[in-house]
């Protein structure tokens, strides 16, 4: 009955945690659940009082245009600007999107043929790979170890492989290792890609959600990463609106036209209110973010905290949501997921879960408020292990 492209989607390895969790749920046991990311708090009031406004108007009843609003990329350009410091022309520079996931999937099937390699790095989102192989495209994992920082090895890559590779996903501040890149290592991504004639795509969901002053950078801001590259932001994690469905695309002219043009043949673009809102959320104060930041600050120290009492050495990450975290010896990613799970009621994710190089450890997404993970921790310090 089904396509040969979902008969050969990868087996869904959460499957089996999330069933044990709802089976623990339906028997009254009090869960705590880390396993997600997506953010417990509230959008800012502000953003949700734009939208009450906006959807009042009938005015934004109507279509959206494909690109997005032009107020609308004009805020995206400027938000670049001053956060990001970066120069971009909002009418074909910047384009709305449904969310970054839609993006990450619709930009293999802008560029990559049958037989084209993609690159992406592992641990990784894993819509990196599906949505290469949606296109036609063959995925190429490139692996993110602790030695190496959980920064891709661009100089082990075969030259055959790259001989055929037409586009790289990479993602820093990183979703699940939490790792941070530095321009250094932009601008080896820009040699590289230009090097070896291929389309850059930095995945940069996260980098708003950082701690103790670290600023995460734009891979747009390397010197020459305009003419190879895009880059993805998102609405989501930075004002807690994964509900909305909000982000933008910015980068190179031809790069953002080509992703729209698969855009325009499959979504009909962002609801106009919804814009409005994110309008809101771009130009206006930026104090909620930081307060935002403080609280999963907060909840990082003290998850850390708990996982070095048992022996679990773990760094605090200068950004992201997620604590990725070494198993203890003796379990795999899946089997110390299910010990959490049935011994202490906590669910966390299974690092083999995005992908095989994430074997040996386990995600916590910090989406819980401190009182909840101080209770993990007590629990999990009683574990046996
Ligand atoms: C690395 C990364 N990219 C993209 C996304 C998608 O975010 P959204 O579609 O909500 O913008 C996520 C969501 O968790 C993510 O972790």
């Amino acid at each position: 009955m089904y396509s040969d492209r979902i008969n050969a989607l990868p087996p869904y390895l959460f499957a089996a945690i999330d069933e044990a969790r709802d089976e623990l749920i339906a028997k009254g046991v009090d869960v705590i659940d880390l396993g997600v990311g997506d953010p417990d708090l509230p959008t800012h009031p502000h953003i949700v009082e734009a939208m009450r406004e906006a959807v009042c108007d009938p005015k934004t009843h109507q279509y959206p245009s494909y690109a997005g609003m032009p107020e609308f990329r004009k805020a995206a350009a400027d938000w670049c600007r001053k956060y990001k410091g970066i120069e971009l022309d909002p009418a074909t520079e910047v384009l709305s999107l449904i969310g970054s996931k839609e993006a990450v999937a619709h930009i293999p099937l802008a560029f990559v043929n049958p037989g084209d390699v993609v690159l992406y790095t592992e641990p990784g989102y894993p819509v990196y790979k599906i949505g290469t192989m949606f296109a036609g495209g063959e995925p190429y994992p490139l692996p993110l170890t602790a030695e190496n920082n959980f920064l891709p090895d661009l100089d082990s890559i075969p030259a055959d492989i790259l001989k055929k590779a037409k586009l790289f996903f990479f993602n820093y501040p990183n979703n699940p290792t939490a790792a941070t890149a530095d321009m250094k290592f932009f601008e080896k991504v820009v040699e590289f890609c230009k090097k070896h004639d291929i389309i850059a795509v930095h995945d940069n969901a996260y980098c708003q959600m950082t701690y103790e002053g670290y600023e995460a950078p734009s891979f747009l801001a390397a010197e020459g990463a305009m003419d190879i590259g895009m880059e993805l932001y998102s609405h989501s994690k930075t004002y807690n609106m994964t509900g909305w469905r909000l982000g933008f695309a910015v980068g190179n002219k031809a790069l953002i036209k080509g992703l729209g043009k698969v855009k325009s043949n499959v979504d009909s673009g962002v609801f106009d209110a919804i814009q409005i809102a994110g309008i809101a959320a771009l130009c206006s104060s930026q104090a909620g973010v930081e307060e935002t930041n403080k609280i999963y600050e907060e909840r990082r120290n003290t998850l850390i905290e708990g996982l070095t009492a048992m022996g679990l050495e773990v760094k605090p990450p200068k950004a992201t949501f997620y604590i990725w975290a070494p198993v203890p010896e003796g379990f795999t990613s899946m089997s110390f997921a299910k010990l959490l799970l049935e011994e202490a009621g906590i669910v966390a994710t299974p690092g083999v879960g995005f992908g095989e190089t994430g074997e040996g450890y386990i995600r916590f997404a910090l989406t819980k408020p401190v009182g909840r993970i101080k209770e993990a921790v007590e629990r999990m310090k009683k574990l046996q292990l």
